[in-house]
């Protein structure tokens, strides 16, 4: 099986390695050998963290699809183009590919999972989720029976670690975030990672495979952290919480709509996601007759992520060698339910003035809004005085709302701290 492998990059190059490395282990199991025989790049002279061949680097990408000494194309370029034209070339002419690409899969994965299934030829992705966890299989394929309700995930490895410093060092966002970037987790513009961009497209994409929804990147809700401050994540410890960045994609059964969004959320201290540390990633699928799920590892990194697209390149090498390809199946149109029509409980946080009938106000606020209050607690006293509440299931118009009306009473000096909370 003759490979081409488009991109030579964190994970082009740790690909290459290991197909080096495996591909006795893999042909003594499949019968299949494996060769990586071109690889294309920007720049043909920088150093690689790969020997390479003579003769196998190329600038010319559109000619290695082309090559009729390609069976297998592989795509870790990144970006929306050219690797869309790329892929859509590679299966108009029936070669398999695999692809790591979350931006590209979020945006245009309809209509190139579309053109994948009318050609009959493999398009898989198990890495463009979570890196080296494998997700994507077990939705298709190990949960295909499954009413799945909700799949929920710390899918971003920059801001975990970011949260995990402000956690457990009591470090402020930026002081965490320049170590993220002093340690090479975080990128010198961290813009897609902390603000939920990426977190958003691997979201769109587990909401179409989870519940096979015609769900892209800009249907996503998206809330990042650089708000989020080191008193937050205290007054969330103090009650059992811990913050985590999370991606939600819920439909609940029978409904019409799926629901879809990111945002930082408190998750109580003993829910499987909160002891997921640093830049590891976990993904927790609930389904109503398997219960809860964990998938955790390494959702980052060249080898990891590298060890994904492997374990898809043998999928579709067998598959092609059988003349049979996987499906990927039909997406509906699904509502998207905007963020205002989703529930969830949350934290509010007030400065208030410390005095007979504060309390009151307050809760008239609350009751008129529909919004119930199922546990109140006051921090500090005089001019440092705060309550906080934690919310029953609230819709999140009624909840905005009412913050905006709490705003406006004389006796809170300011509102701080509204976070969503995952239930118990
Ligand atoms: N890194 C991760 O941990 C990770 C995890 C999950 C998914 N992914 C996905 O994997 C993909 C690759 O990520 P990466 O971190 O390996 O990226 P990267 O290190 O930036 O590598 C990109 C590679 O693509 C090459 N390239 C760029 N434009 C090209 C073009 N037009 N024609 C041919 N080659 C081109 C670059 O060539 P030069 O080397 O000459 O510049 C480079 O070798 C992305 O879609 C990313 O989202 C990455």
């Amino acid at each position: 099986m003759r490979i081409g492998v488009l991109g030579c990059g964190n994970v082009g190059a740790a690909f290459v390695q290991l197909v080096a490395s495996q591909a006795d282990a893999i042909e003594a199991r499949t019968g299949i050998r494996l060769e990586v025989t071109r690889v294309a790049v920007r720049n043909l002279s920088r150093d690689r963290d790969v020997n390479l061949p003579e003769g196998v680097l190329t600038r010319d990408s559109h000619a290695l699809v082309d090559d009729p000494a390609v069976d297998l194309v592989v795509e870790v370029i990144g970006g929306i183009e050219p690797a869309r034209e790329l892929i859509s070339a590679a299966i108009s002419k029936g070669k398999p590919v695999v692809t790591a690409n979350k931006e590209l899969l979020a945006n245009v994965g309809h209509e190139l999972w579309a053109l994948s299934d009318a050609r009959g030829v493999d398009l898989l992705f198990e890495a463009a989720v979570a890196g080296g966890i494998p997700l994507i299989r077990p939705l298709r394929e190990s949960l295909r029976g499954e009413p799945v309700t909700r799949v929920m995930g710390i899918v971003n490895g920059t801001t975990n670690f970011i949260l995990t410093k402000m956690t457990e060092e009591g470090a402020e966002y930026s002081v965490a975030l320049a170590e993220a970037q002093r340690l090479g987790f975080a990128e010198r513009d961290p813009t897609a990672d902390v603000e939920g961009f990426d977190a958003g497209a691997k979201a769109a994409i587990i909401a179409s495979i989870a519940f096979g929804a015609r769900v892209v990147a800009g249907d996503v809700y998206h809330e990042g952290i650089s708000n989020i401050t080191a008193a937050d994540i205290a007054v969330a410890r103090r009650l059992g919480y811990v913050v985590k960045l999370l991606a939600i994609a819920e439909q609940e059964r029978g409904a019409d709509t799926v629901a879809v969004r990111v945002h930082p959320a408190m998750v109580p201290i003993d829910h499987p996601l909160a002891s997921v540390r640093e830049s590891y990633n976990a993904v927790f699928v609930e389904g109503e007759a398997v219960g809860s799920l964990m998938f955790y590892g390494r959702g980052a990194g060249g080898f990891p992520t590298a060890s994904a697209v492997l374990g898809d390149v043998i999928d579709a090498a067998v598959n092609l060698c059988r003349g049979t390809h996987g499906e990927i199946g039909s997406f509906q149109r699904v509502p998207v339910l905007p963020i205002d029509e989703t529930s969830s409980q949350y934290l509010i946080g007030l400065d208030v003035e410390d005095k007979p009938g504060v309390l009151h106000a307050i809760t008239g606020v609350f009751a008129e809004n529909g919004v119930s209050i199922r546990a109140a607690e006051q921090e500090g006293i005089g001019a440092d005085a705060r309550l906080v509440f934690i919310t029953h299931g609230a819709r999140e118009s009624a909840v905005q709302e009412c913050v905006r009306r709490l705003r406006d009473l004389p006796v809170v000096r300011r509102t701080s701290g509204l976070l969503r909370v995952i239930g118990e």
